[in-house]
């Protein structure tokens, strides 16, 4: 019998230096360093770097892509008034899919795949990213566009960016924390997608829009919003108990729990309830983080057994909405963060291309003929 790998569940296609996973312990690294250090002492520029470099960068080469981060930061004034004209309907997701494809409209390296391009067109999108994020948030709540800070790093430009406020250092702090949590995490369903549309040698904007798309679906990216929907639906604590095992007896997925790969806590939702757990304290506001503390119980009592536990997007949008961030920007927000591992992962990947060509098993009809129309039954 023929084992067919559904999914592609622990089908190895390729080899990376870049992040190591160990689902049944926990474990995340990027370039041997687990994922706790990277949150406690780097920055998501830094991280960035690293990951296209394959190594910790020394402060000179930091200072330099920082400056060069941020000396690309602006967008075309035609893509601002494209993503002002978008329908206020048009889901934060597919208005980024869009202006994606739209920027590269503008990029007179767009076609070019050698390394120092793809390198160079990386820099651009992770500066760019955040602008056009921002600039489609500010356009579907009706407020102008606010245009980018080189005197603010790439986190708090980007709070800057979407509530036209200066954040705190502490804001800052949190929301660099939840981009470096989110910037890589191996081969995911969209950086496995980018590199699927980077083996054809396709461009490094078709990649990123391919990756957007696989992005948005709830089973991935979408699932953090999915998680806010269901703390809106469970509204009290009290109230979370019954929801969640009504839920599990009915069979029911609960958003932000489970995961391919972790089959233990996903380190990175441990290192967010802790950021979580310091805000709902200090503001005394969150009825989100004693919802969550329930359906964690709930769930790692009833189905921990079959290795589901809080994946990262449990308690990223409380973190989120404790910025002030509105849920249907949690997506674009994972985007923002996933860019930087996008395109390290493909720039890994052409080194030594190969193109993507699985099959499946055949189980459809054999020995059919054609039947024209007219004899149909
Ligand atoms: N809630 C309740 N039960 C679950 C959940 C869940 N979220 N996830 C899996 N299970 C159960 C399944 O029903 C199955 O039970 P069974 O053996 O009795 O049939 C068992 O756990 C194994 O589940 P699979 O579906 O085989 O696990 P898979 O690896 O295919 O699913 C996935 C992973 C898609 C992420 C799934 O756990 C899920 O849908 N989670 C909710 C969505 C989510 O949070 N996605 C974000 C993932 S992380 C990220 O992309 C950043």
């Amino acid at each position: 019998m023929t084992n067919i790998a559904k999914g592609l569940e622990g089908v190895l296609f390729t080899e990376s230096k870049l992040t190591f996973i160990n689902g049944s312990e926990g474990i995340l690294t990027h370039l041997g360093i687990p994922i706790q250090e990277w949150a406690q002492s780097s920055t998501f520029e830094e991280l960035s770097l690293a990951l296209l470099n394959g190594q910790l960068p020394s402060a000179a080469e930091l200072a330099a892509f920082d400056a060069h981060l941020k000396a690309n930061r602006a967008i075309p004034e035609k893509l601002v008034e494209e993503i002002a004209s978008f329908p206020r309907t048009v889901a934060p997701m597919q208005a980024l899919r869009t202006a994606v494809s739209y920027l590269g409209l503008f990029d007179p390296q767009a076609e070019e795949t050698s390394e120092a391009a793809r390198r160079d067109i990386s820099i651009r999108l992770i500066a760019q990213f955040s602008t056009i994020i921002a600039a489609i948030a500010r356009s579907r709540e009706g407020q102008p566009v606010v245009a980018p800070r080189s005197d603010l790093t790439h986190a708090g430009n980007f709070l800057y960016m979407l509530t036209g406020k200066e954040p705190s250092a502490e804001q800052t702090r949190l929301f660099d924390i939840a981009l470096v949590l989110h910037a890589d995490h191996g081969m995911n369903a969209s950086t496995f997608t980018a590199i699927a549309t980077s083996s054809t040698l396709s461009d490094m904007y078709s990649c990123v829009v391919s990756a957007i798309g696989a992005l948005k679906g709830p089973l991935h990216g979408g699932a953090n919003e999915a998680v806010m929907d269901m703390l809106d639906e469970v509204g009290v604590p009290e109230k979370a108990e019954a929801y969640i095992n009504a839920k599990l007896d009915a069979k029911e997925k609960i958003m932000g729990v489970g995961h391919r790969v972790y089959k233990y806590f996903d380190p990175r939702s441990r290192v967010l309830r802790d950021y979580a757990e310091v805000v709902a304290n200090k503001e005394g506001k969150s009825n989100y983080y004693q919802i969550l503390e329930t359906i964690e119980k709930v769930v790692v009592d009833r189905i921990g057994s079959k290795g589901i536990y809080p994946n990262v997007d449990f308690y990223s949008g409380t973190v989120y909405s404790d910025l002030g961030i509105g849920k249907e920007y949690f997506t674009p927000i994972f985007a923002l963060a996933r860019i930087s591992g996008w395109c390290a992962s493909v720039m890994e990947y052409a080194r030594d291309n190969r193109l993507l060509r699985p099959d499946a098993v055949y189980t459809g009809a054999t020995d059919a003929h054609y039947v024209k129309l007219q004899d149909r039954i």
